[in-house]
């Protein structure tokens, strides 16, 4: 019988990736293809939708044309992509605008106006969530706000990677778990809230269906089947946000599994069987890619970002001598910060970069090297970002516990998960093992698997995960490091509460 394909197309922030997969999960071939991000001002940040659509047919068509592969033997399409989206067609499927992407911050006033209508406790009641500038509910407040003619023409409302699932089969769809970060749903429920929408006064008739992740959810029209190369029926599964479908890529389906992403942000996902919501807003629930399951998870806004921030601006030296040895320079980095040992003799670092999500949803703070001394040097400071990202996973991971989501065992990915030094360092603080898949394909794979699920392939997310993904354990904690952190991570935490009113000051200042 001939080998079967499942394709997993990811609609990252940086670029497409979509990746073929064999039935049983062995990856044959993956093409990225890179876009723009626009900041028309600060803390604005859109994408133009048809560049996506671009990056998609490129990199589908590269990927039958150089793997061979029929496009009758490709059975199922899994989306995933960047949360939290605005993109808006008019009544004939044309753009209106640029998309305004989850790390937009221009929405502050329209969150107090959401507040103002709804009620803070009843709005995270029923979304799950405080009002929050990165999810999409307070731009489409904004755009009809400040751009009403543009509103006004609106007649479809749609997360990224719907509107390539709508370039792909012209439906108007989605996923749960994409949908519970736009903040219109009700997320216990799984479906649009009404009163949400009757509060805010959007029309529920703009918003996609919602789908659960491994259904089906449309299939391939022939005009797409020609600007793609894929087979016009093929089908296309609901998909999940790209947390949500990474999870799915590392096995993490069942209640009580969690994983770790230090990316750019730092993210902690723990899947669970009911709804759990912090009433302090302190971290994000939103419905899992599996059916009937939710999660709750945490957002560092600067995770990865704040190393590769210290290298590309300090660390000049270091990427030559690495270069020199022909070493990676995360490597070299990560090799003299193990030398300067627990606490970096004095040095903690609060990694605010990009204001915070969790656990202070705070859009006013910025980072912080705190107990700076003439004896500190790059590898000191390499060290201190590495532990306070970790202590902010920590603190991340104590609202987790406080309300009663556990994680014993972590899997990890993103580029620092690949650092042995970060996660020793995350595997002491948090007390936990941490483990990786052995194949790190990303948010493509649980795409992949849940078109897989969608097309029949298995029964199952869980018996597809249970199949394909393959556990490597990696770090095991150390009691005796975790509590020499303890220390400097009760410093840690006070430092952002006496500071707190310090960094509204100087928001002002500027
Ligand atoms: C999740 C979030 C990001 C984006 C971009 O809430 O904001 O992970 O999905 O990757």
């Amino acid at each position: 019988m001939a080998e079967l394909y499942c394709l997993g197309i990811d609609i990252g922030t940086s670029g497409t990736k979509a990746a073929l997969f064999t039935q049983n999960g062995k990856a044959v071939l993956s093409k990225t293809e890179e876009y723009p991000l626009y900041q028309p001002r600060n803390g604005w940040a859109e994408q133009d939708p048809l560049d996506w659509w671009h990056a998609v047919q490129k990199s589908v068509s590269g990927l039958i044309s150089e793997s061979g592969v029929a496009p009758a033997d490709i059975k199922s399409i899994g989306l995933s992509g960047q949360m939290h989206g605005l993109v808006m067609l008019d009544a004939d499927g044309n753009l209106l605008r640029r998309a305004i992407i989850w790390c937009d911050q221009r929405t502050a006033r329209e969150c107090e106006a959401m507040n103002a209508l709804i009620g803070k406790q009843r709005l995270i009641e029923i979304t799950a969530n405080p009002a929050l500038t990165g999810f999409t509910a307070s731009k489409i407040l904004w755009v009809r706000e400040n751009e009403p003619d543009i509103y006004e023409r609106c007649a479809h409302i749609l997360l990224p990677k719907d509107y390539i699932r709508y370039m792909l089969t012209g439906e108007f769809a989605t996923d749960v778990s994409d949908a519970s970060g736009m903040q219109l749903m009700d997320v216990p429920k799984r479906t649009w809230s009404l009163e949400i929408l009757n509060k805010l006064g959007i029309s529920g008739d703009l918003l996609p269906k919602i789908y659960e992740s491994p259904d089906q959810a449309g299939v391939v029209c022939a005009k797409s089947a020609g600007e793609t190369g894929l087979r016009a029926g093929t089908v296309v599964a609901g998909g999940a946000g790209d947390n949500a479908a990474a999870a799915i890529g590392m096995g993490v389906a069942k209640p009580g599994s969690a994983f770790m992403t230090i990316g750019s942000s730092g993210v902690i996902y723990a899947v669970t069987d009911k709804v759990s919501i912090d009433l302090a807003g302190r971290v994000n629930t939103l419905c899992a890619s599996v059916p009937g399951g939710w999660t709750v998870m945490s957002c560092t806004q600067a995770a990865g970002l704040s190393l590769k921030w210290f290298r590309d601006n300090f660390c000049l030296k270091e990427i030559l001598e690495a270069e020199k040895l022909g070493m990676d320079v995360y490597d070299f980095m990560g090799g003299l910060a193990e030398k300067v040992g627990i606490g970096a003799q004095g040095l903690l670092f609060l990694p605010y970069l990009m204001g915070e999500r969790a656990p202070h949803p705070d859009s006013l703070c910025r980072g912080v090297f705190f107990g700076l001394s003439a004896i500190h040097g790059s590898a000191h400071m390499t060290r201190a970002i590495m532990e306070g990202v970790a202590y902010s996973q920590w603190e991340c991971l104590d609202v987790f516990a406080e309300m009663g989501v556990t994680a014993g065992d972590m899997m990890i990915c993103g580029g620092g998960g690949r650092s042995r030094l970060w996660r020793q360092i995350l595997a002491d603080t948090l007390g936990c093992t941490i483990s990786s898949a052995r194949h790190d394909e990303g948010p493509a794979l649980g795409a992949a698997i849940l078109g897989a699920v969608a097309a029949g392939l298995y029964d199952s997310v869980g018996e597809a995960c249970e199949q394909i993904v393959v556990r490597e354990k990696l770090n095991e904690p150390i009691e005796a490091n975790r509590v020499k952190y303890k220390g400097y991570f009760d410093l840690f935490k006070r430092l952002y509460v006496n500071l707190r009113s310090d960094f509204e000051i100087l928001a002002v200042l500027q």
